[in-house]
């Protein structure tokens, strides 16, 4: 059975296309220059970044923000994880034993032997690491890599949480001191939440103002994901998938989400023996619908009646952003001010986008628009 499709991240043959971001990507990592990658949920990010991670054999330390707390707890994980990176950053420790107790001086570096080879603790006051320890270790991390000529990554994913978790800033300024000095450190942003993201990088009062370059995602391209589900099929059935179907999966269901065209994909390939029909597709179709519905009724669930509103007539009549009192009567909603204060709160929540192509609202996710008619 084919691995191509996948829920998880897609890598290595499961990877279609984005040939031209992959470029970019690891272009800007040489370079020690810094970006940001923003697009929705599910759009791809954190599979693009693992995938130009794992192509350049990259030394990197991920940090996945979503399980962040408290900026307490922001820096007791980013401390550890230094500390295993600098481990990482060489196949032999010892080699490198001097350079670590110069630029990690004030961390103590203890070097810890098992059976998988050698590691190193830094003891840091975890309880009172601050925000200066942060900035200290990152450069320290630089210096390692420029005497080791090595290029080294460190992901901010799910960078969103930062919103919220550091609402003074301090964090982030600790970050852009590093970052801004940073000659073998390049650093990614991404997360899902377009709105939060933009505000942290592209608002001139914001300590990571214009310190990345900015990626926008967009959706893989129709005629890549021909090659690829071609490819697919002619792995499984032995011969192509007729263009009609194709264009029923891609098109028509799934509007080119690469998670639902896995999600999608996955069923239709598990499912059928032999190349299967336009009906067995709507089957499979069906069936997918039915699954990812129970969570898309908990998503909406936590609305309010008037964002509610907007999402239901949105769904099935896009409007512009003007909005009179007949929109309104037929929206539902009695007054200008409530109903743009549902719209705002639904684009911040990355439910809804405003389209430049026929400037318009749109509901990003295909099955959430299906379910609400
Ligand atoms: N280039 C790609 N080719 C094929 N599938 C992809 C690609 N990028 C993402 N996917 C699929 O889309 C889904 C979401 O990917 P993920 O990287 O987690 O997105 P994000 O980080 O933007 O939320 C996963 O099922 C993943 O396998
Ligand atoms: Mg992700």
């Amino acid at each position: 059975m084919s691995q191509k499709f996948t829920l998880a991240i897609a890598k290595g043959e499961s990877f279609c296309n984005r040939t031209q971001e992959k470029k970019a990507l690891s272009k800007s990592i040489n370079h020690a220059e810094h970006t940001v990658i923003i697009a929705p949920r599910r759009y791809g990010k954190t599979s693009l970044i693992s995938e130009v991670i794992r192509l350049n054999d990259y030394k990197h330390v991920w940090f996945d923000f979503l399980k962040a707390i408290d900026t307490a707890d922001v820096i007791h994980v980013i401390c550890k994880k230094l500390s295993n990176l600098i481990g990482q950053m060489t196949s032999d420790l010892n080699a490198i034993k001097g350079l670590i107790y110069k630029f990690f001086a004030h961390y103590k570096p203890e070097f810890i032997s098992t059976i998988y080879g050698q590691s190193v603790k830094l003891s840091l006051q975890e309880k009172t690491a601050s925000p200066e320890d942060i900035a200290d270790l990152l450069l320290s991390i630089d210096q390692l890599a420029i005497s080791l000529e090595i290029q080294v990554v460190i992901v901010c994913d799910e960078f969103q949480q930062m919103y919220d978790i550091d609402k003074s800033g301090v964090l982030q300024a600790a970050i852009r001191h590093a970052a801004e000095r940073s000659e073998r450190v390049a650093y990614i942003f991404s997360g899902s939440s377009r709105h939060m993201l933009e505000v942290l990088f592209m608002d001139k009062s914001k300590p990571l103002y214009r310190l990345c370059k900015i990626m926008k995602l967009d959706k893989i391209e129709l005629e890549h994901y021909y090659d690829f589900i071609e490819k697919a099929a002619k792995e499984r059935w032995g011969s192509v998938l007729p263009k009609q179907i194709m264009d029923e999966i891609l098109v028509n269901m799934t509007e080119l989400h690469p998670y639902y065209v896995n999600y999608l994909c996955m069923e239709i390939w598990d499912r059928y023996e032999t190349i299967p029909s336009m009906e067995q597709v709507k089957i499979a179709w069906a069936s997918l619908c039915e699954q990812i519905f129970p969570y898309i009724k908990e998503d909406v669930k936590g609305l309010s009646p008037n964002q509610k509103r907007v999402l239901k007539y949105l769904s099935q009549y896009p409007f512009g952003k003007t909005l009179d009192q007949t929109l309104l009567v037929e929206i539902g909603i009695r007054n200008y001010s409530s109903a743009k204060q549902a719209l705002e709160y639904l684009k911040t929540k990355d439910l809804i986008y405003y389209s430049l192509k026929d400037n318009q609202y749109h509901i990003y996710d295909p099955l959430l628009r299906k379910y609400l008619r």
